[in-house]
């Protein structure tokens, strides 16, 4: 399928007499990205029928429904797009962006939240589900000034490097303690392992832990 109408099309410059020559690629680059910008362009002003009409159909045609729930104990009613996810709730609507989006898929453990005193991967949930539902983020741990103690261990075993996963390993971290899964490393290591850390400092994520836990 194609998404160019004619008018849109940019001839390559083979396709013109001024361009005898064999395009280069720096030309076929230039022409490419022309072709490109035709496109969006279209598509953004509403000269593509395909591009216009589909996203107006498919935003008129979402079913919305009116949700209320408590985020980091506070009330929040809200009406939303029924395909909305928690976190996207969280982020694009309630400006919380502590969770973080690292696979959108329930893989790596970035956007954890508690939901009703549990884990749960924020990507995975449809906020529709959370009527009356207590909602706790990263942003809720601490009290005022007061670092949560998992927040605290965290930077007393400088249990993070980039930071991207730290939010969802607190998150986990936490619910992890009040589950009791902490009799050992390995026990801790085995409950976190739904949370991924790119920088690898699953040892020292453990031992902060183990701190709050009270075995440091
Ligand atoms: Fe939710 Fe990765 S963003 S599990």
């Amino acid at each position: 399928m194609s998404f160019e109408s004619p008018d849109s099309v940019v001839p390559l410059p083979s396709d013109t007499s001024e361009h005898s020559e064999p395009p280069t690629r720096r030309t076929f680059i230039a022409a490419s990205t022309a072709v490109g910008g035709a496109v969006i362009a279209a598509g953004v002003l509403g000269g593509s029928p395909l591009a216009g009409a589909s996203a107006a159909d498919a935003s008129d045609a979402a079913p919305s429904t009116r949700v209320s729930l408590t985020v980091n104990g506070a009330r929040r009613t809200v009406t939303i797009d029924n395909r909305t996810s928690l976190l996207d709730l969280l982020r694009e609507h309630f400006g919380l962006t502590g969770s973080k989006k690292g696979c959108n898929a329930g893989a790596c453990g970035a956007c954890t939240v508690l939901v009703d005193g549990r884990r749960q991967n924020a990507c995975l949930i449809l906020a529709v589900r959370l009527e009356g539902a207590e909602v706790t983020t990263i942003e809720g741990l601490a009290d005022g000034e007061d670092l949560h103690a998992l927040q605290q261990a965290f930077i007393d075993q400088d249990a993070f490097q980039c930071g991207y996963f730290t939010p969802g390993q607190i998150m986990s971290g936490v619910g992890c303690i009040q589950e009791g899964h902490t009799g050992s490393p390995e026990e801790i290591r085995e409950w976190m392992s739904g949370n991924i850390c790119r920088c690898g400092c699953y040892t020292k994520i453990v031992r902060a832990v183990e701190q709050t836990a009270g075995r440091k």
